[in-house]
């Protein structure tokens, strides 16, 4: 579904991302772990268009990418939740919603709403309140679930447990399995590399703008150097 083939980013003479290749197929959670800084959201928003790789290609659904503008890309169907959330802040919940809904005609976007609450209860509490009041984690479904509302079939989330409770993680991590299992394909960019492990079928593992190992996703959680490097054993 998804393959980007040595791919290279520079941010002036920074050089963040250097010959990274990976493949993601239709159906599948892969995730992408490594320390701060090895590249990871450069990676995302290089597949996003809004940041250009000067070698290499992406090809989403056997079309190349790798010079399409970013609205171009989420209407193809490949949609990215950022880093941070960048919900916005004084509009409501719903209107929140329908922002990520940009893309679509206006029948279908009832329904796509249904779906969103139906997997976060939580958001249809709270559809008239300002997001900017809402908490830490409930801004963080609001983030996943705006992902969601463009149909995207494939989404990719950039840290999406970052600062929160670990029960809340929990919940987190689940919905994005059911989100998979209910057809939509994920790539999934962790800190939390025990818990991304757990769920992906496939991993690649970045250190300084490079992928140093992959494979599949329950045999790097046992090995010994991711183990020692990501795991904290
Ligand atoms: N806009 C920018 N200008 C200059 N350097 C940047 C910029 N954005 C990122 N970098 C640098 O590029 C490298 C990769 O950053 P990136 O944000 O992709 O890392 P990351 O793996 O997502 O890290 P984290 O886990 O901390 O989010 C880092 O060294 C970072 O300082
Ligand atoms: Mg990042």
């Amino acid at each position: 579904m998804l393959k980007v083939e040595g791919i290279n980013v520079y941010y002036d003479a920074i050089h963040a991302v250097r010959q990274v290749s990976l493949d993601v197929d239709d159906g599948e959670i892969v995730t992408l772990i490594g320390a701060n800084g090895a590249g990871k959201s450069t990676i995302l928003r290089t597949i996003s268009g809004l940041l250009r790789s000067g070698a290499g290609n992406i090809y989403f659904m056997n079309e190349s990418i790798r010079a399409m503008p970013p609205h171009k890309i989420v209407e193809r169907g490949l949609a990215q939740v950022p880093e941070g959330r960048r919900i916005f802040l004084r509009m409501t919940v719903e209107d929140n919603l329908e922002m990520g809904a940009y893309t679509q005609k206006s029948d279908g976007i009832r329904g796509d709403l249904e779906r969103v609450y139906t997997l976060f209860p939580r958001l249809k509490e709270r559809r008239k309140q300002v997001a900017g009041t809402l908490s830490g984690g409930e801004q963080q479904m609001l983030a996943m679930g705006r992902g969601l509302m463009s149909r995207p079939k494939l989404l990719m989330l950039d840290e999406p447990s970052m600062g929160l409770a670990p029960i809340l993680v929990e919940q987190i991590f689940s919905t994005i399995t059911e989100m998979n299992r209910e057809g939509t394909t994920i790539l999934l960019v962790e800190q939390n590399a025990q818990m991304a492990l757990s769920i992906a079928a496939k991993a690649y593992v970045l250190e300084t703008g490079r992928v140093a190992m992959q494979g599949d996703a329950r045999e790097l959680a046992v090995n010994e150097d991711v183990k020692k490097a990501y795991l904290g054993h």
